[in-house]
């Protein structure tokens, strides 16, 4: 198994390179990334390439057993190259140029800039081609981060080719958008704008369009970076550091491309917050970990693992002792096959002076890099058990990107938040140790039991067709409000609601509205009363069977929630955001209709329990995310691989503690 750091060896000596690596190796540190940010170090000046330092430093790790990833360098564009083509630096929504002097400084569509990327990634490629220490690389770094738009001019052209292709004559963009309201039909390509400042609101299509190309501009611009290093190291193994829910560019289509995804984990990024407790966050990781592994549906890396407080110029929360092992079990539970702190040693200069690594700023090897040592210690001794294993889900929820952008755009109820009704339903799996894969709208969806499509408000005719297939041979789906209002291209639908889901959920819509933000409505399903918040629609069935009602006002008696037969199987939906307590009972029901593999580790509060498996053999992770001890009951004698004793049916946990469990 690969562990390892984030290493800067540019930030220090080169006298200091040898006792790092030492020390690395002591810890069980086996790979190293580097380079991401060392563009004027790599190039100082343009056609002037200078490796022999990154040459030193590979050479050295390497006689300490330290394999390398190379990052690309194009995250930081040097000053030079800035200088020479100012046009490079990105736009902002105002027409304001974003100077140099942080990072991530360029427009990916910009001409100039492809070119010197070539350039950089061909010159390393070339470099390293034959060097073995190297054995993969990564694409730039987070793409998105701080800021993914651009509104330069060089964009705007771009965008109306991109348009142009989409919609092959101006007409057809005009009608799509629907830019007869407020009098905004463009006549030819030229004159179509990107969704720059203007006095309000833009076109919600235009705005959606927008999202869209600036995604694919930025997987255009990966996969030109990806094509230079595959044509000169056809076998190298090229990945990108992703960023769990970040949400600007669709992660589906950026992991396309590369041979395996990555992220960075940094599960306590607290600067203010006087509730803190790592218990409100675990479920969060956890759903960023599974978005990750269902970006190519194959385990991944954490490319940067948090290993001290994080900060720029504020100070986070210091780890506590064993708190970095949880994360970074939790991280192996959910699929990682690979562990990479971020980062080596803290520091000194630039932004990030306060973003603590392993070592401190001094580099005396203290608490965290104790801890580090332990862990490889550890996994070392495990790996035979839990390398290449899998977790293997039977319910999936789908996060569609084009969904999430629709009510990023509009809302809806003031406050409501795409992801935020996903969590919801996610959270109902997590805290019943229920594998939950998080997958994308053309997915196959048939080897699951159960698939859940929270705001799905656009479909077109393939997205429908894909979930009425796996309905129709017996697959149970659940959506909710507002499913099917919306065309792909973001304009309603003037079919009556569902649109396309309507045959296969079974009902109409006869009325619908936003519940201000603070008030909620009653609920009811079976004898239970519950609240329900942000949106309400009545139902009208037509096939479909009402399992649930509204206990409010003129509402009172209507369906909320239907459940429809449809071909083998099944369709629910649930027209309102109701509270945990209903959600409960709703997926209680919906639970009913099919038999999920029993899990036999009963958990308490904030101890998660996952299950994994290799070679046909089960493996429980058990994660105890409480400040204090606690236990879950087996339902038979297992052994922990981390001690190799037996444990009995009653099992304590200490706080922040793990256990990997397998049967005997
Ligand atoms: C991100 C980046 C790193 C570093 C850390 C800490 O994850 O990928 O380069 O900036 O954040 O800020
Ligand atoms: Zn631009």
């Amino acid at each position: 198994m690969f562990y390892g750091a984030d290493y800067y060896p540019e930030h220090w000596p080169e006298e200091r390179w040898e006792i790092d690596a030492k020390l690395m190796r002591d810890a069980h540190i086996n790979i190293v990334r580097m380079a991401e940010f060392a563009w004027s170090k790599m190039e100082p000046k343009e056609g002037e390439y200078s490796f022999e330092w990154l040459d030193k430093a590979i050479d050295i790790l390497s006689k300490y057993g330290i394999k390398v990833v190379l990052g690309t360098p194009t995250a930081a564009p040097p000053k030079w190259l800035i200088d020479k083509y100012p046009d490079i630096l990105p736009v902002d929504v105002n027409g304001l140029t974003m100077g140099f002097g942080s990072r991530r400084h360029y427009c990916p569509n910009n001409h100039n800039y492809h070119e010197y990327t070539k350039k950089i990634v061909e010159a390393m490629t070339e470099h390293y081609k034959h060097n073995s220490n190297v054995i993969a690389w990564q694409t730039d770094n987070e793409f998105g981060c701080h800021e993914s738009v651009c509104y330069c001019d060089n964009c705007l052209k771009t965008f109306r080719i991109w348009l142009k292709e989409k919609y092959g004559t101006i007409k057809n963009l005009n009608d799509s958008w629907g830019t007869i309201f407020w009098s905004q039909t463009y006549n030819d390509w030229d004159s179509v704008i990107s969704p720059r400042r203007a006095v309000t609101s833009h076109n919600p299509s235009l705005l959606l369009d927008y999202k869209r190309f600036m995604s694919d501009s930025f997987v255009k611009y990966q996969k030109m970076q990806i094509e230079t290093i595959k044509r000169i190291i056809p076998s190298s193994q090229i990945t990108h550091n992703f960023m769990g829910q970040f949400n600007q560019i669709d992660y589906y289509n950026l992991a396309r491309d590369l041979d395996f995804v990555s992220w960075d984990n940094y599960p306590v990024i607290n600067f203010g917050d006087i509730t803190f407790n790592i218990k409100k966050l675990s479920a969060s990781v956890a759903l960023s970990h599974d978005i990750t592994r269902g970006l190519k549906k194959q385990n991944f890396w954490v490319m940067e693992h948090q290993s001290g407080p994080t900060g720029w110029e504020e100070v986070g929360r210091q780890l506590r002792p064993g708190e970095m092992r949880l994360w970074v079990y939790q991280s192996i539970a959910h699929g990682a096959d690979a562990i990479i702190y971020f980062r080596w040693r803290t520091s000194t200069s630039g932004t990030e002076e306060y973003w603590h690594g392993i070592l401190d700023h001094d580099a005396v090897p203290r608490r965290r890099y104790e801890e580090v040592r332990l862990i490889g210690e550890e996994l070392k001794r495990i790996e035979k058990y839990v390398e290449g294993s899998v977790v293997n889900s039977e319910v999936a929820l789908i996060r569609s990107f084009d969904n999430e952008w629709v009510f990023e755009i509009q809302p809806h109820a003031h406050g409501f938040r795409y992801m935020e009704q996903l969590k919801k339903y996610y959270n109902y799996f997590y805290k019943r140790n229920i594998q939950v894969d998080i997958i994308n709208l053309w997915d196959d969806l048939r080897k699951y039991k159960l698939v859940i499509a929270p705001g799905l408000i656009m479909v077109n005719d393939e997205i429908a067709k894909n979930i009425s297939d796996y309905i129709k041979q017996g697959g149970v789906f659940l959506t909710t409000f507002r499913a099917g209002a919306k065309r792909w291209d973001n304009r309603m639908n003037s079919t009556s609601l569902l649109g396309d889901l309507k045959d296969i959920v079974g009902i109409d819509i006869d009325e619908y509205g936003a519940i201000p933000t603070g008030e909620e409505i009653s609920i009811k399903v079976g004898t239970e009363i519950g609240k329900a918040s942000f949106w309400y629609d009545v139902v009208k069935f037509n096939t479909a069977k009402v399992l649930g009602t509204y206990e409010s006002e003129y509402l009172k008696g209507r369906g909320f929630f239907t459940v429809n037969n449809y071909g083998n199987g099944k369709a629910y939906y649930v027209g309102t955001l109701p509270n945990d307590k209903i959600l409960q009972i709703i997926m209680g029901k919906v639970l009913k209709d099919i038999s999920l593999k029993e899990i036999p580790i009963k958990r308490k509060e904030s101890v998660e329990v996952v299950r994994k498996i290799k070679e046909s053999k089960d493996i429980y992770f058990v994660l105890n995310f409480n400040n204090e001890e606690s236990s879950v009951i087996l339902n038979k004698s297992m052994i922990d691989i981390l001690s190799g004793q037996q444990v009995e049916k009653n099992l304590h946990i200490k706080p922040l503690e793990v256990r990997i469990l397998i049967e005997k």
